[in-house]
């Protein structure tokens, strides 16, 4: 199957059309270094013309399957693959991907929110990541690049008397697997009008962990093109497919390949809201008139 559309050039690739029928044709065995998958979760958002809602967690996680064995297939052998999931699905990802993989880490991305919240039960706050390797022997891993603050003694400047010599605590380590990370809202520059954006600090902790500059990263669901924005900043190369085309148009712009498309102009949310605090402001916070808190699960 042929792609409605493909934009390639300084190692960046948009391709228009439906993932699963082509990432055969267009993605070479054996080549991609990292693969980030952020498919529709089986939740019902609308993505454009598309409802993500699947007559059963069956079909849901057989059509998983099929995207799943494709991506692995284009994956190098010492190459690594992240995958999101709905908390209700990832389970049966989970079980179909470790037969495949090895899976280092199950990571969660937790966020606060300040939406209204589920008053019967506990509201979820988080979001699933499987970090998986075709190797556990060989894949990269670039500790240094990622290393975070350690909220230990380090902080305090604590010496740890454990040790033969006394020394000062590490100021650094690698993150744990619980992420906090605010989901994009409104405000933010980043934000663009699609109902399940990742925000680029996310991607960036997973590009600078598990690739090089000049590797390849494929994106089989790319959405907003986060990962490609992030990709192309960091030096690597980068293959996206996306089915809807009002997202290939924000791909486009956001990418900085495109001003137009097929005349018409590719311009950013246009994003209003009323200043109520600072000079001229009512003293309030800020009103929005759009979206207040940006895209929910
Ligand atoms: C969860 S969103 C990805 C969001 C993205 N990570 C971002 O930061 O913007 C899933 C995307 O997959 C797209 N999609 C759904 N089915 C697809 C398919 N079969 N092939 C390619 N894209 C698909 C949807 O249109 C949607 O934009």
């Amino acid at each position: 199957m042929q792609p409605e559309f493909t934009y390639e050039a300084n190692g960046i690739t948009l391709i228009h059309g439906d993932a699963l029928d082509l990432l055969d044709t267009v993605v070479a065995d054996a080549q991609v270094n990292l693969v980030f998958a952020d498919p529709p979760y089986n939740i019902g958002k609308k993505f454009g013309g598309f409802h993500d809602r699947w007559e059963s967690d069956d079909a849901y996680a057989s059509w998983s399957a099929r995207w799943l064995d494709l991506c692995i297939k284009k994956l190098a052998p010492d190459g690594t693959m992240y995958v999101m999931a709905s908390t209700q699905a990832m389970p049966f990802l989970d079980l179909y991907l470790r037969t495949r993989l090895s899976i280092l880490s199950r990571i969660v991305w937790a966020y606060d929110s300040s939406g209204v919240q589920a008053k019967k039960y506990f509201g979820s706050l988080y979001e699933p990541i499987l970090h998986a390797v075709k190797d556990p022997e060989h894949y990269t891993f670039n500790a240094e690049a990622i290393a975070v603050e350690a909220r230990t003694g380090a902080v305090r400047h604590l010496i740890d008397y454990r040790k033969p010599t006394p020394t000062l605590y590490n100021s650094k380590k690698v993150p744990g697997n619980v992420w906090s990370f605010p989901r994009v809202r409104y405000r933010m520059d980043e934000y663009e009008e699609h109902p399940s954006q990742k925000p680029e600090v996310l991607l960036e902790r997973i590009v600078l962990a598990s690739s090089n500059p000049g590797d390849l990263v494929l994106d089989p669901f790319a959405g907003t093109f986060t990962t490609g924005a992030v990709a192309r900043r960091l030096g690597r190369r980068f293959i996206g497919v996306e089915r809807e085309r009002e997202y290939i148009k924000i791909g486009l712009r956001r990418l900085g390949i495109r001003k137009d498309l097929d005349g018409e102009a590719l311009a950013p949310p246009q994003k209003t809201y009323v200043r109520r605090n600072g000079p001229g402001g009512s003293g309030n916070a800020d009103e929005m008139t759009g979206d207040l808190f940006g895209p929910t699960k």
